[in-house]
């Protein structure tokens, strides 16, 4: 096992020689610009990690990782025009910097390049990831369709906040970890247990996704701070404040959460002041331990060495005291 930063700088570079000037460049540029435009690198990382735990060399793996990180990213590109957000990794969203159509289409061309990796591979590993990728790849759709329907909700519940975060998050995760244990060949039991770790990984993971969102520094963390809020999204810390808050407090947030206003401000400050005089916020910590440790648990029973299993462990521990 190498260090977090090797398998970044690998991944990097690695990323910088796929992305090459190509015609029509108004179709190419928007996908070079976000693919470049860096982030945290943790899906690729996780899968080059994953094959080394299994005891293969991480370049096998580094076609899979670069097919992760560049779905990933179109899922991205979509997610902003959905989410009508205007700053992604401290820059101008696709669709702001060039056009919805051009977001739309670019984003389509990835989704095809991420499949197109797999052909790198043998025939067994590419029916093996490739199957994965289907059914990740739609129920990242289906993820993403909850949590657009969840905005002009006011009955959405905590179970069902949970599945569409496994969906449209989690399970990218899970499959990023798996497919590190299907190119180095692991067992399908190996294989199972390190999806089920990358999906409570994974769930932790949008919880301080949603927490930051709020709470986040507006200097250091890339993207509007508050967009959940003023989109109504039906995070966490929105559903634990209305099932924590007195009557009055809970009608003042559906009320905020039901309307189309033009006060931003005003709306993320009261809703933030809601969030944690209600408990909702500490709530959210809480739950971003548990399922950490939930992830924990399942290394128990993966067949890898203990050196390993400490290296995941603190993976997890920095994840969860990340500020991006
Ligand atoms: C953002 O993912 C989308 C979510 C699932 C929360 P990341 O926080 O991994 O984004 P980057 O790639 O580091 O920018
Ligand atoms: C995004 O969730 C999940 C996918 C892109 C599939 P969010 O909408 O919370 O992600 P951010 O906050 O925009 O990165
Ligand atoms: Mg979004
Ligand atoms: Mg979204
Ligand atoms: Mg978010």
């Amino acid at each position: 096992m190498q260090q977090v930063p090797i398998y970044q700088e690998a991944f990097v570079s690695y990323l910088k020689n796929f992305l090459v000037k190509r015609n029509p460049e108004s179709l190419y540029n928007p996908i070079n610009y976000i693919l470049k435009l860096g982030g945290k690198r943790l899906r690729p990382v996780l899968t080059l990690m994953t094959a080394e735990i299994f005891e293969c060399d991480y370049k096998t793996a580094l076609n899979a990782a670069l097919s992760i990180e560049v779905f990933h990213n179109f899922s991205l590109v979509h997610d902003d025009i959905m989410d009508d957000a205007p700053l992604r990794r401290g820059k101008e969203t696709v669709h702001e910097k060039w056009d919805l159509n051009t977001a739309i289409l670019s984003g389509d061309a990835m989704l095809i390049m991420a499949y197109q990796l797999f052909e790198n591979y043998d025939c067994e590993t590419f029916q093996a990831l490739a199957k994965l990728f289907s059914k990740t790849a739609l129920e990242v759709c289906e993820g993403q369709q909850f949590d657009v329907d969840f905005e002009t909700r006011d009955d959405v519940t905590i179970p069902e906040y949970l599945k569409m975060i496994e969906y449209k998050t989690a399970v990218l995760i899970g499959a990023a970890m798996q497919m590190g244990a299907i190119v180095a060949k692991a067992s399908l039991e190996d294989q199972h247990l390190i999806y089920d770790f990358g999906i409570n990984l994974g769930i932790a993971f949008q919880l301080q996704d949603d927490y930051l969102d709020a709470f986040g520094d507006p200097k250091t963390f890339g993207k509007q701070v508050g967009g959940d809020i003023i989109e109504n999204k039906k995070t966490y810390l929105y559903l634990k404040a209305v099932e924590f808050s007195a009557e009055d407090k809970k009608t003042e947030l559906l009320h905020l959460y039901s309307l189309e206003t033009k006060n931003h401000f005003e709306k993320i400050k009261t809703t933030k002041q809601i969030f944690v005089s209600s408990g909702s916020a500490e709530a959210t910590q809480k739950e971003i331990q548990n399922y950490t440790t939930k992830a924990f648990l399942v290394l128990d029973k993966l067949h890898i060495s203990e050196e390993n299993k400490q290296a995941l462990r603190q993976f997890g521990e920095e994840l969860m005291n990340r500020n991006v």
